[in-house]
């Protein structure tokens, strides 16, 4: 049987976290969300997000799959077998639903990346990025055919998650995070700069940051602040379990989910300078009001950009870089999803580490391709906002719920500060203070706060179609899709663990 992987430094774990958690998410999808909700205000709904759910439910799968040497259904099978279908479902709808889709949208970055040498979408970006493009159709169930330019782009990448994965956790993921982490950092801070120095940046600036308090008393505002922290910080998705797995003996559980956790979020805000300050140089350049140059996600990235790279001096270089930027973020997003189903399999099925990475890869790009067809879009957004909205949160108030009422947050409290090396006083105050209050927010807050996001989300839903799709494409792609993947996680759970596994049964909780 092939050894479990192992991290070669706590650098390359922070690496491969931080690339797990900052992706697409955190470059377009964080500043419109920010803007959307009040600007500057949204920081606060934002930073008790952060502080409440974040950082506690980080430090729980951390110190989850640290303690447990685990993947998240081996994980939840240790605590009690009734749970282990939570990790499965957990990894199959990430690897057979969100990563399928997520692959796409760097698929379209790796296509802009080309489409910025020439400035391909000349006068019409919007046109030419929902025509010429994508194509799309009449509506969600008239498919068309496939977008040549889309699947080999998406096979392209998946080709490039395989070659990462395949390799194993050491000379794979940790060897490729430490050369495109500090690439995408670099990046970063050019693109940002460059925009950060355009005329009228400050004017843009100063739309993002203004707060409009009035908007922090609706509730929609802080279900949107909770959303964003999980998919931004990879949470409920099974891969911080996963890689806490892969960390040495003695490790600073505590440290590492603090310095995530920040660096994520320090990322995302920073990323929205950029944004927005690109947003007010458009505004300017076609006298407009800021407000008509914003649109949503997707337009954000694909539309918004596009128009101001064709102004912008050196425009093409700026495309490249930026759409190169999203893509290296993307994949070091993806692979960690690849990642934590891979560990999860493992662990229960053991067999060959190469084999089931060749085999998911394979399954992955065919799922892939139900969203590169003209119809591909509304797929995507369908699926996205069903597995988003109530696969991440379920996972995370269930996790919380089974670790701080029934396995109880003491022990892996206990767990966490063996790892610190503290004695005296120090111990005793981070031991009550600190680590008292994490309990607290596992065992109440964060719960209650993720039980109310998901209610409210469930009423809208009753109240009006998502985005107005007709019924059958939400109940069969939304709702379908979670109703599959849970079935999908039962099976899994119920197979027979190899032989050698066994013994997981009889592990006794201290
Ligand atoms: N955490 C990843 C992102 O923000 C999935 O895109």
């Amino acid at each position: 049987m092939e050894e479990r992987g192992q991290w070669r430094s706590n650098i390359g774990f922070l690496l491969a976290a931080i690339g797990s958690a900052v992706g697409l998410g955190n470059i377009w999808r964080f500043p419109y969300v920010a803007y959307e909700n009040g600007g500057g205000a949204f920081l606060i709904p934002y930073l008790v997000a952060l502080i409440t759910a974040g950082i506690p439910i980080l430090m729980l799968e951390f110190a989850l799959g640290h303690k447990k040497v685990a993947s998240a259904p081996k994980a939840f099978r240790i605590i009690d077998e009734r749970w282990e279908w939570l990790g499965w479902w957990a990894v199959s709808f990430v690897m057979f639903g969100i990563v399928m889709y997520y692959i796409v949208v760097i698929g379209w970055c790796v296509n802009y990346v080309f489409f910025s040498l020439t400035r391909a979408w000349g006068e019409d970006p919007n046109g030419f990025f929902f025509g010429r493009f994508l194509g799309v159709s009449s509506g969600v169930w008239d498919l068309k055919g496939f977008r040549l330019p889309v699947v080999l782009a998406v096979a392209a990448v998946w080709f490039v998650n395989w070659f990462i994965t395949f390799k194993g956790i050491e000379k794979g993921i940790e060897k490729a995070v430490k050369v495109m982490m500090p690439v995408l950092f670099g990046l970063t801070v050019v693109v940002i700069v460059w925009s950060l120095f355009l005329k009228g940046a400050g004017a843009g600036v100063q739309h993002y940051v203004t707060p409009d308090i009035d908007k922090i008393f609706h509730k929609e505002v802080w279900i949107a602040a909770y959303g964003q922290i999980f998919f931004s910080l990879s949470l409920g998705f099974g891969i911080m379990i996963a890689y806490a797995s892969y960390l040495p003996r003695r490790a600073n559980i505590f440290k590492n989910a603090l310095i995530v956790g920040f660096t994520n979020s320090f990322y995302e805000v920073f990323a929205g300078f950029g944004v927005f300050s690109i947003l007010g140089y458009m505004a300017l350049k076609q006298n407009v009001a800021l407000q008509e140059v914003v649109s949503s996600g997707i337009g954000l990235a694909f539309v918004a950009y596009p128009k101001a790279i064709s102004l912008l001096p050196f425009g093409q270089m700026f495309g490249v870089l930026f759409f190169f930027l999203l893509t290296i973020a993307g994949i070091s997003s993806s692979i960690s999803i690849i990642e934590a189903f891979t560990a999860a399999y493992l662990d229960k099925f053991a067999g060959s580490r190469r084999k089931i990475i060749t085999r998911i890869c394979v399954v992955g790009f065919f799922g892939s391709l139900l969203f590169t067809t003209h119809a591909g879009l509304f797929w995507l957004d369908i699926v996205d906002h069903f597995l988003n909205q109530y696969g991440l949160i379920t996972v995370g108030i269930v996790e919380a719920i089974i670790i701080g009422w029934m396995y109880r947050t003491d022990k892996l409290k206990v767990h966490i500060v063996s790892q610190l090396g503290l004695t005296g006083r120090r111990h005793k105050v981070f031991d009550y203070v600190v680590l008292r209050l994490w309990m607290y927010c596992i065992r109440f807050v964060t719960p209650v706060a993720l039980g109310i996001a998901i209610v409210n989300s469930l009423l809208q839903e009753f109240a009006k179609p998502y985005e107005g799709y007709p019924v059958s494409g939400i109940l069969v792609l939304g709702v379908g899709w979670i109703l599959v993947t849970h079935l999908f996680a039962f099976g899994l759970a119920g197979l027979p663990w190899q032989k050698k596994h066994e013994a997981i049964r009889d592990v006794v909780e201290e």
